[in-house]
């Protein structure tokens, strides 16, 4: 088992471990964090089918009481509903503030358990147990959560850091394919923002990748913590470097958005926006060196798409753009690619968007 520590100035650190099969270790480290022998698992009915009863087992060996909180599957149940079933939970089981909420599931899971933990009573120790590829390279650490509105995804949230994030890349068996190439989508995009070897490296590995093995993918996962900490520890709250963790997804979300985020997947929606913001960067002359083919290679390997859907009209692409919530009146803010492990801030004005977008949507 490694151990990773990521530390803030505003915040404590998140101790964040990785290795295969450590519901053991959790546990124990669990059990140090405070007093409490009480504590709430929050997770949705397909993981809990897998996983919840060897944690659970695993607690009560050491003297440990769980309430248990098992949701619907689901991007559609993050929302204030759940919350308001995990509060109500909290408070009938009378969890108190020195009980921690075990969150295991997926960015789902994990950005609901991160939202009610950062609210219930105040406040409770988060502890995160990432189960999917996309969980473990990004939405478990780095503090950020969020529910989606009836107006959009995401809309609110708090910046809350978990105490602990426990990373068991053992759970990645059961993972279909099909999510662990939306992960992978992030862990590239990572290699494109700041690691040209990592980016290279999936690249040729993508067999072994596809053959899910283990050892390997912990050792992206490393790398892309490694990656994602180095932006997040410096801008904790998102006001400045943390944005370039955005690359492909302001083109990305108004696909998905433009699609009613049925049509796309989130990871299918980045993949895209990603080949967008090569063909942007190129189009204002700023792309020295294009690795689009590579790019175009990786996700065709995964199954992903890599031209835009015909249904989605460029105008509904356009509009949805438009309610992009980091839009200011400046306008637009792009991350957009120099090079292969370099990427920029570009801003556009609302005058001169729908040349710029449509340009990018020549794929
Ligand atoms: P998800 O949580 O819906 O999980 C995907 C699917 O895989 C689900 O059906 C889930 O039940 C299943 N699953 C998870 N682990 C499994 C396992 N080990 N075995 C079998 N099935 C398993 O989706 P996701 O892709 O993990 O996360 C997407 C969510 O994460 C979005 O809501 C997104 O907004 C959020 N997110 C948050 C952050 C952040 O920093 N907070 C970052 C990126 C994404
Ligand atoms: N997933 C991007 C971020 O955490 O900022």
């Amino acid at each position: 088992m490694e151990t990773q520590r990521l530390t803030y100035t505003r915040s404590s650190s998140n101790e964040i471990i990785l290795g295969n099969d450590i519901c053991k270790e959790v546990v124990a480290r669990v059990l140090r964090l405070r007093a409490s022998k009480h504590c709430a698992i929050l997770t949705n009915e397909t993981v809990a089918k897998w996983y919840l009863q060897p944690l659970l087992a695993e607690l009560r060996t050491r003297g440990m009481h769980a309430s248990e909180i098992v949701l619907p599957d689901g991007e559609k149940y993050k929302n204030l509903d759940s919350i308001s079933t995990i509060l109500a939970k909290l408070c009938d089981d009378g969890l108190d503030r020195n009980c921690p909420l075990i969150a295991l599931g997926g960015g789902v899971i994990c950005d609901l358990g991160g939202f009610a933990a950062s609210i219930y009573k105040r406040g409770l120790p988060l502890v995160l147990m990432p189960t999917s590829f996309l969980a473990m390279v990004d939405a478990s650490f780095g503090g950020k959560n969020g529910i989606n509105l009836a107006g959009g995804k995401n809309l609110a949230g708090t910046f809350y850091q978990p105490v602990l994030t426990a990373i068991d890349v053992s759970v990645l068996r059961t993972l279909p394919l099909s999510q662990l190439a939306y992960g992978l989508v992030e862990a590239v995009k990572h290699g494109a923002i700041a690691d040209s070897a990592y980016f290279r490296f999936i690249h040729k590995s993508i067999d072994s990748i596809k053959a899910k093995q283990i050892n390997l993918l912990q050792r992206l996962t490393r790398r892309s913590i490694h990656i994602k900490k180095t932006f997040v520890a410096e801008d904790e709250l998102d006001h400045g470097i943390r944005a370039h963790l955005n690359l492909g997804h302001t083109f990305g979300h108004a696909l998905e958005a433009a699609g009613n985020y049925i049509r796309l997947h989130h990871g299918e929606a980045v993949g895209l926006g990603m080949l967008m913001a090569l063909k942007a960067s190129q189009s204002i002359g700023k792309l020295e060196e294009d690795y689009s083919e590579h790019l175009t290679h990786i996700l065709t390997e995964l199954g992903l798409p890599v031209k835009i859907p015909s249904e989605l009209d460029k105008k509904s692409l356009l509009n949805t753009l438009s309610q992009d919530k980091k839009k200011d009146q400046d306008g637009y803010r792009f991350i957009l690619p120099q090079a292969l492990g370099k990427t920029f801030i570009h801003k556009v004005s609302p005058d001169k968007i729908e040349d710029f977008f449509l340009t990018a949507c020549d794929l």
